[in-house]
C-alpha cells in the first residue's frame, strides 16, 4: 500500500482519526515529539487527578484511608485488576496489579517451576530482557540447579526475531517451564502466543509470558488461549508513570495453589486481619501478591485505566498499526539509500507497537534526534526504537519525525556527537 507522502495528507489522517480527542487529554513536553511511549508513557490529566484524589484521601483520613474515600486502598489492587482484565482477555478475578516485572516473575516462577524427575529445564530465548533471564537463573539456582544446564535460551536466526517453530521445537520432556515474551523489546516481534501456549499445553507443560511490550498496546486473549500465567509492566504504553506498580495473570484452573512466595497480602482479605500464622490464599489471582500494595505508584493506574475503558483496546491497536505502517512507509519513501534497515517485521499480524529502526549510527542519530526535539530510545549497538503511540501521537508528527530525521542524515548533523550510549539508554 503507498500513501501521498505530503504535511496535507497527515493532517487529514488526523482529521479522520476518531481517537484524535485524546491527545488534549495528555501532558505532551514542549516542543517534542515523544516517539518514546514504549519506555515510560506520558501522564495523562485522568491519570494525575486519580493520584491527587488518593494523596487527598491519605490527606483527609488517615489510616481510614483503606477503607473509605472514592478508592479504599485495601480492594485497589482488585479494582484494578478488574480494569486491566479486557486488556489481557481474562475475567476480573484473574487480574491482580501488584509488584513489578521482575518480582512478578520471581513470584510466578516460585510457583509454576516445579522440576520433577528429568523435567528440570526451563525455557526462554536469547533475545529476552535481561532482567527476566536474572530472575530465572536466579531461580534455578535457589533449586540448586546449575542456569548453564538448565535454561535454555532459544536461539534466534537472524539476531532480532525468532521463530515458533524453534521455540517449539525445545519444549522437550525435559522441559518444566517456559518464559516467553509476547512482543520482543528490540525488534518488536509479535509472537504467536495462541500457538506457543497450544504446543506448550500439549506436552503438558507451564507457559508463561512476558507482555511489558504489548499491554496497552494489543488485545490479548489469555484465557481463550489458556495461558498459565502471564506479568506486565503498566509504565510503558499503560501511562502509569515512572515505576508504577505491575500487573499479574493467573489462569483459574491454577486458583487454589499457594503462592511460592507468600506475604500477608496474599491472604483472603476476610480473614487476613485474624493475624493467624497459617495463611489462607486468596482464591483468585490476588493470592499471588507479597505485602502491602505501593497505592501512591498504583493511583495514576486507576484514571489511565478508565481511559483504555472508553477508547477501547481494539480500536487502539487499529489505531497503532495505521500509524507504524505509515511510519515505515515514510521511512522507506523518505531515507533510502541512507543506510537504514526495517528491524521489525512488517505484518499486522506480526509487528507489536513500535518501529525498529537499525543503522550503524544508531547512537549518535538517536543524540541528534533529541537534540532537535524527537525523543527516540536507542538500544544498543544500533537499534533505534520510534513508537508512536495510539492515545496521543499524531499522524503529523511522524510525518515531521521523518522530515527531520532525513535532515540529520543529510546533513550528517549526528558526527557532531560522541558514539557512546547514555547512562539511561
Ligand atoms: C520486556 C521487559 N521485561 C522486564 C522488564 C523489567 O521491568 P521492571 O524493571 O519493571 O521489573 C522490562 C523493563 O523495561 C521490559 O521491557
Amino acid at each position: 500500500m503507498s500513501f501521498p507522502h505530503t504535511r496535507e495528507y497527515a493532517q487529514q489522517l488526523d482529521r479522520e482519526d476518531v481517537l484524535a480527542g485524546y491527545r488534549k487529554e495528555f501532558y505532551l513536553p514542549k516542543g517534542s515529539i515523544y516517539l518514546d511511549g514504549n519506555s515510560l508513557g506520558l501522564m495523562s490529566v485522568r491519570a494525575e487527578k486519580s493520584l491527587l484524589t488518593v494523596l487527598e484521601s491519605w490527606r483527609e483520613y488517615g489510616i481510614d484511608g483503606w477503607t473509605v474515600g472514592k478508592y479504599p486502598w485495601f480492594h485497589l489492587a482488585e479494582r484494578l485488576g478488574e480494569m486491566s482484565a479486557p486488556l489481557v482477555g481474562a475475567s476480573p478475578d484473574e487480574v491482580i496489579v501488584t509488584g513489578s516485572t521482575t518480582i512478578n516473575l520471581h513470584q510466578l516462577t516460585a510457583t509454576f517451576y516445579r522440576p520433577q524427575g528429568k523435567r528440570t529445564k526451563i525455557v526462554a530465548d536469547e533475545l529476552a530482557f535481561p532482567s527476566d533471564i536474572y530472575a530465572l537463573k536466579s531461580q534455578l539456582r535457589l533449586h540448586g540447579l546449575d542456569p548453564e544446564d538448565h535454561l535454555i535460551r532459544v536461539k534466534s536466526r537472524d539476531g532480532l526475531t525468532l521463530d515458533e517453530e524453534d521455540l517449539i521445537a525445545a519444549m522437550t520432556d525435559e522441559v518444566a517451564l517456559v518464559v516467553l515474551p509476547s512482543v520482543l523489546y528490540r525488534s518488536g516481534q509479535l509472537l504467536d502466543m495462541e500457538r506457543l501456549t497450544a504446543a506448550a499445553r500439549e506436552r503438558g507443560i507451564p507457559i508463561g509470558f512476558d507482555l511489558c511490550h504489548s499491554i496497552g498496546a494489543i488485545p490479548h486473549q489469555l484465557s481463550a488461549w489458556g495461558v498459565d500465567f502471564a506479568f506486565w509492566c503498566n509504565y510503558k504504553y499503560l501511562n502509569s508513570g515512572p515505576g508504577g506498580v505491575a500487573g499479574l495473570y493467573v489462569n483459574r484452573m491454577h486458583f487454589g495453589r499457594e503462592p511460592g512466595l507468600a506475604g500477608w497480602f496474599s491472604s483472603n482479605k476476610e480473614v487476613q486481619f485474624d493475624m493467624s500464622h497459617q495463611l489462607t490464599p486468596a482464591d483468585y489471582a490476588g493470592a499471588y501478591q507479597i505485602g502491602t500494595p505501593h497505592i501512591l505508584s498504583l493511583a495514576p493506574l486507576i484514571g489511565s485505566l478508565e481511559m483504555f475503558a472508553e477508547a477501547g483496546i481494539e480500536s487502539l491497536r487499529e489505531k497503532s498499526l495505521r500509524l507504524t505502517r505509515y511510519l515505515m512507509e515514510m521511512i522507506g519513501h523518505h531515507l533510502t539509500g541512507m543506510g537504514f534497515t526495517i528491524g521489525n517485521p512488517v505484518e499486522d499480524d506480526r509487528r507489536g507497537g513500535h518501529v525498529c529502526l537499525i543503522h550503524e549510527e544508531a547512537v549518535r542519530i538517536c543524540k541528534a534526534l533529541k537534540e532537535n526535539g524527537v525523543v527516540p530510545d536507542f538500544r544498543a549497538p544500533d537499534i533505534i526504537r520510534l513508537a508512536p503511540v495510539a492515545f496521543y501521537t499524531s499522524f503529523e508528527e511522524v510525518w515531521k519525525a521523518v522530515q527531520i530525521l532525513k535532515q540529520i542524515m543529510e546533513e550528517k548533523q549526528y558526527e557532531r556527537y560522541e558514539k557512546k550510549r547514555g547512562v539511561v539508554a
